[in-house]
């Protein structure tokens, strides 16, 4: 779909599902590091307090991992890493110099935006299962104390890692020029597509 200079690239209902992770995103990471480090514990007010940050860090963690994962089965097939991108990554000095002329044609989203998804879907699905077994009010009892103990480890290393990629994720969004508003109206300019994105330009310029 096109308006005049722009295009569309998320649908209301994306946009909205994906601020809803996002938001989701910093209530647990805030939480989370509260929890695990008391350098980190002033961090428990964003939630009320350490009791409510217990009682609904595990809550908002599956409202986050639902409305990941409605978002990520959308996005499938557009990250899927093609020969193109292998090229790109190849050239990650031309990336980070803005030597983007020499750069491979790209889909809708590059190595780098597709390899950040692929750590979003992993640490995801690590915290969610984790979680689930270290979820003291309903099934941490099931388990054995190894068992926890490694779910528990699993755990932090998998938040430590997608926090890590959310703020690549956030950075690169910034980065590059004219990608917010992709989130925030669902359009973006036509030059933008045609620049960063060709091959996706091509297929929608022919709907
Ligand atoms: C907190 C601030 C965040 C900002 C400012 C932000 C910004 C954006 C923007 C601008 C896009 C569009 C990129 C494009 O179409 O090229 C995007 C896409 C996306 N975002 Fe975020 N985001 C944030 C948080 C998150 C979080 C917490 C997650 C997941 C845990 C997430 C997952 C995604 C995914 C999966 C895409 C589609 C890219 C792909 O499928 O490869 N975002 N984000």
């Amino acid at each position: 779909m096109s308006h005049g200079n722009e295009v569309q690239r998320y649908a209301a209902n994306e946009r909205w599902n994906h601020w809803l992770t996002a938001i989701t995103f910093v209530l647990l990471a805030a939480s989370g590091l509260a929890f695990f480090h008391p350098t980190f514990w002033s961090l428990s007010a964003v939630l009320g307090g350490g009791e409510l940050s217990r009682m609904l860090h595990p809550i908002i963690g599956v409202v986050m991992f639902v409305s990941f994962m409605i978002f990520a089965i959308q996005k499938f097939s557009d990250n899927v890493m093609r020969s193109y991108d292998w090229k790109w990554l190849g050239q990650i000095g031309d990336v980070l110099a803005n030597r983007d002329d020499r750069l491979p044609a790209v889909g809708k989203y590059n190595a780098g935006q597709k390899l950040a998804y692929w750590a979003m879907l992993l640490t995801m699905l690590a915290l969610m299962v984790s979680g689930i077994i270290i979820w003291r009010q309903y099934f941490s009892h099931m388990f054995a104390i190894d068992t926890l103990r490694l779910a528990a480890l699993v755990h932090a290393v998998a938040g430590a890692l997608l926090i890590i990629t959310i703020i690549v994720h956030v950075y690169a969004a910034i980065w590059v020029k004219g990608t917010i508003g992709a989130m925030t109206k669902g359009t973006v300019s036509r030059a933008w597509a045609k620049h960063h994105h060709p091959l996706w330009y091509q297929s929608i310029d022919k709907r």
